[in-house]
């Protein structure tokens, strides 16, 4: 039989253990190991102290039980209670090492832009698609027919000199106009038409304002009792939604084969409101379009009734409006891709 006493002893020196040495722990790994030396259920101290209840006398085993139980608890608690405050202390630590400093500037990444030619086509289809036009790419190979014949222009027409025409062989062309688009729809679709057609056009010319390469945006509007009045109606709201309210148009008497009568397009000046500066060259007046009544031979040529139906069409120069918008005075500045030019530019 175990000698109480002994065993009283023995408890007593295990919390003895715990109570001098609990506070030297350093870490939870190591709250772990000193706990697991008391309470593993295998070969714990306390644990053990409750395999001898076998060897103790049986009046006696209640109370060891109750005592060591009780020892447990304690120990139990104790631990615990130091697990938790080196754990905050680990996890403050941790945080703190791992904590990101926000107020640091960080690396600016450039962000690239569309080409001021793109910004300006976007939004001019923009704003005539809030007007209902739809869009209808052309190609930019034609033939000499779509290009010129189809369009009141035929081969010995004068009107041909106005556009240097690059042929590819006499039939095939690089379109001078989207105006060659106009015949496609019309000979496609039936009035009501109104469509937009934006794209690059070709001609042998080339100075500050004008590239062998430029873009192009038509427009056509076919449907009954379409006038010069609806034309200026939608310029107008064109103009001040690119170059602001106040901004208007008028219309001057011009010439092309496809429209009778033909106008060019002047918007009221931007930057000088009317009064005359440089950019408008003292008039007040800027030129920047081509329009005019779909000539009725044209609306023949593609099968419409021109007693029933009339049309406007109008070509803006993109170009142009980019450099204007941009206060760019070289067009080849739009074309040779030069950085410091185009980061400026961005709506
Ligand atoms: N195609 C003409 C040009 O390139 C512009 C234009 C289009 C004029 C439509 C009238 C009607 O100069």
């Amino acid at each position: 039989m175990q000698d109480l006493s002994v065993l009283s002893e023995k408890m007593a020196a295990i919390k003895e253990e715990i109570t001098s040495k609990v506070n030297e722990l350093e870490s939870s790994k190591a709250v772990y190991e000193f706990k697991k030396s008391f309470l593993d259920s295998q070969k714990g101290k306390i644990s053990q102290l409750m395999k001898e209840m076998k060897n103790i006398a049986p009046e006696n085993r209640a109370n060891f039980g109750k005592s060591v139980n009780e020892l447990k608890n304690w120990a139990g608690e104790v631990f615990d209670e130091i697990d938790q405050k080196l754990k905050a202390e680990e996890m403050k630590k941790k945080y703190e090492s791992e904590k990101i400093d926000i107020t640091m500037s960080a690396k600016m990444r450039k962000r690239g832009n569309l080409h001021p030619v793109t910004q300006v086509r976007n939004q001019l289809i923009d704003i005539f698609a809030s007007m209902g036009f739809e869009v209808y790419e052309g190609t930019e190979i034609e033939t000499d027919y779509y290009n010129f014949t189809a369009l009141n222009t035929p081969q010995d027409h004068p009107a041909r000199d106005m556009q240097d025409t690059f042929y590819l062989s006499p039939e095939f062309l690089l379109r001078t106009q989207t105006s060659a688009g106009q015949i496609h729809v019309m000979e496609k679709k039936k009035p009501p038409i109104k469509i937009l057609s934006p794209g690059k056009v070709f001609r042998s010319d080339d100075d500050a304002t004008h590239s062998p390469m430029f873009t192009q945006m038509e427009g056509l509007v076919v449907d009954k009792g379409i006038t010069l009045c609806d034309l200026k109606g939608m310029l107008d709201v064109l103009v001040q939604k690119i170059y602001g309210e106040g901004t208007t148009t008028r219309l001057r008497p011009s010439y092309f084969p496809f429209t009778e009568p033909s106008v060019e397009v002047d918007v009221s000046c931007f930057v000088c409101g009317g009064k005359g500066c440089k950019l408008c060259k003292g008039t007040g007046w800027i030129e920047v379009l081509g329009a005019g009544i779909v000539n009725k031979k044209v609306l023949e040529n593609c099968g419409i009734d021109s007693e029933e139906y009339s049309g406007l069409a109008f070509g803006i120069g993109i170009e142009r409006i980019a450099m204007l918008k941009y206060g760019i005075n070289n067009i080849k500045l739009l074309f040779e891709s030069d950085l410091r030019v185009l980061e400026q530019i961005d709506d």
